[in-house]
């Protein structure tokens, strides 16, 4: 066993595009039962703790919790699993305080993920998000302040009100701050999200998909004259700052997920828990035996979500087969969209741009 996700399912607000397993609590009441439930679901994983090397508490928003709950989750985890080698919690700019960073500290938190969006103060409304960009640097600023270095900033582009000048101006505010690690994802338009019922009722322009490519070429290229690793199609990071919990997703190694809504992988299977919480109190989930074919094309989707690739020696050694012999690759090949080098099974640039197109021969 590699990772633990937790999931905190609380927001003080909805964003517009966002469709993560997550509600506005009724109260605080609502907020310590959940804990109550999350702390018995990882009291059931016990026997897998020995072997954990990243932990990841995100959202919904996890420092939405009072300092004491925090610290009660906190505190089971430092209790029950030791020294993590990537401690990270995800936050939302807005509700940081110096208390919450205090206790990140005492609990050895090693790695915030901050959700800042964007840093137009224009955009951040139409986005629904209540902070401003002066929020969110003063956040990141009160972090390293405060001894956290290793900080994860997530950004997005291509949303409805986004140009490239826009794009532009956010790689330069965000090159200023020398912050570790960018996840700058491309805006999805989600089903049940206040963007998508906007867009149903011809109420909302979404951004054209050359101008998107545009952007997100645009993106890569600066980041790496920034001296940013790609290393995911949409995390960028110093050397040696890759986020190991993410990597360990892509490698399709075990991981435990707890909380509703939250997903896992164990012994070939995968369970996800149902998001709704009275469901996820009694326990239901939906649980699917993966056969080793569903093994290996995961293993081929989410190894092409790495820019270094899929190691051809890997996949012999952890499935006793070949990739060729297993899939056709001929045609992803013949249209210039993967590339082998130095024994790695990559995309290239093309493919890159048109990394769904190669998803879709796996699916
Ligand atoms: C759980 S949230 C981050 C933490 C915190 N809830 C916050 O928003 O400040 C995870 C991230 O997913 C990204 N995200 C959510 N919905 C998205 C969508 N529809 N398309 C692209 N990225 C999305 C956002 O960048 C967001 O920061
Ligand atoms: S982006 Fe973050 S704060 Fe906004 S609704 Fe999603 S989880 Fe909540």
């Amino acid at each position: 066993m590699r990772g633990l996700y937790i999931h905190i399912p609380f927001c003080k607000h909805i964003c517009s595009y966002c469709d993560f397993p997550k509600r506005i609590a009724k109260n605080n009441e609502q907020i310590e039962t959940y804990i109550d439930y999350l702390l018995k679901e990882l009291d059931s994983y016990k026997n897998y703790f020995n072997d954990i090397k990243t932990v990841y508490i995100g959202g919904g928003t996890p420092n939405m919790l009072s300092d004491e709950l925090l610290e009660k989750l906190l505190s089971y985890i430092a209790n029950n699993i030791s020294n993590p080698i990537e401690y990270t919690i995800e936050c939302n700019p807005e509700l940081l305080t110096e208390k919450q960073i205090s206790l990140f500290l005492k609990y050895k938190i090693n790695r915030v993920s901050l959700g800042v969006e964007s840093f137009n103060n224009e955009d951040l409304k139409k986005l629904n998000r209540y902070h401003s960009k002066e929020d969110a640097i003063k956040a990141i600023y009160l972090l390293k302040e405060k001894g956290i270095s290793n900080i994860n900033i997530d950004l997005i582009f291509a949303h409805p009100f986004d140009n490239i000048e826009k794009v532009r101006e956010n790689l330069e505010i965000f090159k200023s701050l020398d912050v570790k690690h960018l996840s700058y994802y491309s805006m999805i338009l989600e089903d049940k999200t206040v963007f998508k019922h906007l867009y149903n009722q011809n109420k909302l322009t979404l951004i054209d998909e050359d101008i998107s490519a545009q952007m997100y070429e645009e993106i890569i290229d600066t980041l790496i004259s920034f001296g940013y690793h790609h290393y995911e199609t949409s995390n960028f990071a110093r050397y040696g700052f890759e986020s190991q919990h993410n990597l360990l997703y892509w490698q399709e190694e075990e991981y435990i997920g707890v909380g509703a809504g939250a997903a896992g992988f164990i012994n070939g299977t995968r369970y996800t828990n149902s998001p709704i919480l009275n469901k996820y109190y009694k326990g239901c989930k939906e649980v699917e035996v993966l056969t080793i074919e569903d093994i290996k094309k995961e293993y081929m989707m989410l190894g092409f979500r790495k820019i270094d690739g899929i190691s051809l020696s890997d996949y012999k050694a952890r499935f006793n087969s070949e990739v060729f012999y297993d899939f056709s690759l001929n045609k992803l090949l013949t249209e210039d969209l993967i590339e082998i080098s130095n024994g790695m099974l990559k995309l290239t640039t093309k493919g890159i741009m048109l990394a769904n197109e190669v998803f879709m021969e796996f699916i």
